[in-house]
């Protein structure tokens, strides 16, 4: 359960997650996370999930219909840079997740980048709820990972600590570059 990114981040999610949160996919992907979001949330939770790959949320919402959890769920075909323009108004976030990189078995040009996933990350966890989490996957095997590691260890570094608390899980047994998880969470509670 602990050897890779994904079933870290599904432990912790199904961990944290209650009936009746909003939270966000920033990457759908595939809809695997989507997925588990919104058997968590229940019937008046919300899952938002977006990905800038017009088939990964078709991929998306294929899963959801198949498995009857689409209701309480919205699909955007959108930056996670604009998330704010698609979460319901007034309203805090229980949790986030990010799963960067490019999408295993498609388009490998098709990456997230430095700027805007900064800019995401700063638009969540300006609207995070008290209590919330946001569970990043970071690569770094890739053009450009590493930039936006960099980047975006730098500026969770600076989040002020009374506030939030930011941790980084990392294998470090392995051979090549595996990913870690970063961790932010809302100090406040739930
Ligand atoms: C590692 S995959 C996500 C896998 C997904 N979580 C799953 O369960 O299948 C990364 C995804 O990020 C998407 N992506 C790239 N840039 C993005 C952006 N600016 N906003 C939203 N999604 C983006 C890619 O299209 C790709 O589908």
């Amino acid at each position: 359960m602990f050897t890779k990114a994904t079933s870290l981040v599904h432990h912790w999610i199904s961990a944290h997650v209650r009936r009746g949160d909003l939270v966000l996919d920033a990457t759908c992907g595939n809809g695997h996370d989507t997925l588990l979001l919104a058997s968590l949330v229940g019937e008046h939770g919300r899952v938002v999930a977006l990905d800038i790959q017009p088939q990964a949320v078709a991929s998306t919402r294929q899963k959801l219909e198949t498995a009857n959890l689409l209701d309480r769920c919205s699909l955007h075909c959108l930056s996670h840079a604009d998330a704010a323009d698609v979460l319901p108004v007034g309203t805090l976030l229980d949790c986030a997740i990010f799963n960067l990189g490019y999408l295993p078995g498609g388009d490998k040009s098709v990456i997230t980048q430095p700027d805007s996933s900064l800019l995401a990350h700063e638009a969540v966890v300006e609207r995070l709820a008290p209590g919330g989490v946001v569970l990043s996957t970071v690569y770094t095997g890739h053009e450009g990972g590493q930039e936006e590691a960099d980047s975006l260890l730098a500026w969770s570094a600076r989040l002020p600590s009374s506030q939030f608390s930011v941790a980084r899980h990392e294998w470090i047994n392995q051979s090549g570059k595996p990913p870690f998880v970063m961790v932010i969470s809302h100090r406040g509670s739930r």
